[in-house]
């Protein structure tokens, strides 16, 4: 028996042929949207975030500011929103619905339930845990336009999904799973090509569980991140050179990178539940960034959330240690800093950039030859 899906149900929200054709009829006025919004549309009628059938409208956004929680209870930690400015407020505050556009293509359709004000500050306060526009998702925080809608919505042509060949939806991941025969599947989350300490802490993990779903995000990174292909194809290699092959599933998560630290793992967890994880790995500064969150405020913050449904596996910070001649943490090294190599990505970033391989400490040389290949492997 596969994890029930946050919230009990798994949410569908597509439109069947009959659906379309009337909605389409219609005369409702257009929205265009930006990508990473036209993923969340997607993602919603997947079920990626079930229980949401749609865009948060002021009381949910609100309980989930304040509480990390729907207003039903349910923990929900970082606010799936739809902004707008002004004039399109103007434009759609009688009407009760719209079609979201994408590149002029009819995504969706969203019941136009609310239209309201919001405070960034506020959102970024209690989302982020600062205000500072340093911070990446701070700074797109504060970039958004003036007011929120909120509303269900039905997918209708959906968008053209990246990488296809690695882009399964909760409804396949989980028949898949179950005929893989996998009763314990552990999710991993990730935005980094693999080294040696992301092999281990998912090989850790995997020694306690049936299955691993690796489930790298794909989608709008900060500057310096790896590009979306080279991380898949770094996977590729390492699975194919270094794992089982019927203990993994490698598959896309479409969805921007917050770095929200301790909320967006709690996020990243419910996701991975609803994709039919029964255990979610959080490692040292999850989904962190610079020196906003201690290495392990994404581990404390889930004893908020005792009735999430999934099981967190959290893990010190793995490093190589000389002495030990293996890969080590501090729960399991007795020997000084001196005798540890850190895999640091900064490090491995660093001696990519110069084009040379990292030691095979640090990183698979099968890993290293892939990201290699690339002219430019980071995002602009
Ligand atoms: S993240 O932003 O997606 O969290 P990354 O892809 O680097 O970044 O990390 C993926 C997962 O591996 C996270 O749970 C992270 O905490 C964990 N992790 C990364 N490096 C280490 C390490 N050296 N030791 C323990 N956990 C790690």
């Amino acid at each position: 028996m596969l994890i029930a899906p946050h919230g009990g149900e798994l949410i569908e929200r597509i439109a069947t042929g009959k659906e379309r054709e009337e909605l389409l009829s219609r005369d409702y006025p257009q929205l265009e949207i930006s990508y990473e919004r036209a993923k969340d549309v997607v993602n919603i009628a997947k079920g990626l975030y079930s229980p949401l059938t749609g865009f948060l409208n002021k009381r949910e956004l609100q309980s989930v500011l304040d509480e990390g929680r729907l207003s039903s209870g349910l923990p929900w930690t970082i606010p799936v929103v739809l902004d707008i400015d002004g004039q399109d407020r103007e434009r759609l505050i009688s009407s009760d619905g719209v079609f979201l556009t994408y590149q002029g293509r009819k995504v969706a359709f969203m019941e136009i339930e609310s239209i309201y004000s919001w405070d960034k500050e506020e959102f970024a306060l209690k989302v982020y845990r600062t205000n500072d526009r340093a911070h990446p998702g701070v700074a797109r925080t504060y970039a958004m336009k003036d007011y929120l809608v909120g509303g269900d919505i039905l997918l209708l042509d959906g968008i053209e999904e990246p990488f296809p060949e690695f882009n399964l939806s909760p409804k396949e991941t989980r028949v898949l799973f179950e005929s893989m025969g996998w009763e314990k599947v552990v999710g991993f989350q990730t935005r980094n090509v693999p080294h040696i300490g992301h092999e281990y802490v998912q090989k850790a993990a995997l020694t306690v569980v049936d299955g691993l779903f690796i489930n790298p995000v794909i989608g709008k990174k900060k500057k310096g991140d790896f590009r979306d292909e080279v991380i898949l194809q770094a996977y590729k290699a390492l699975i194919k050179n270094y794992y089982p092959k019927d203990r993994v599933v490698l598959s896309i998560l479409p969805m921007e990178m917050r770095y929200a630290g301790p909320r967006e793992a709690i996020h990243h967890a419910i996701i991975r539940k609803n994709f039919g994880c029964t255990h979610f790995i959080v490692g040292r500064d999850h989904a962190g960034v610079g020196n906003y969150y201690g290495p392990y405020e994404a581990h404390e913050i889930f004893k908020d959330f005792p009735d999430l449904g999934i099981q967190p596996i959290f893990f010190r910070s793995f490093f190589y240690c000389k002495k030990c001649n293996s890969v080590a943490n501090d729960k399991t090294c007795p020997h000084p800093e001196e005798d540890h190599v850190n895999f640091s990505g900064t490090k491995i970033r660093g001696l990519l950039q110069k084009g040379e391989k990292p030691p095979e400490l640090l990183m698979r040389p099968e890993v290293a030859e892939v990201i290699l290949s690339y002219e430019n492997p980071f995002v602009e």
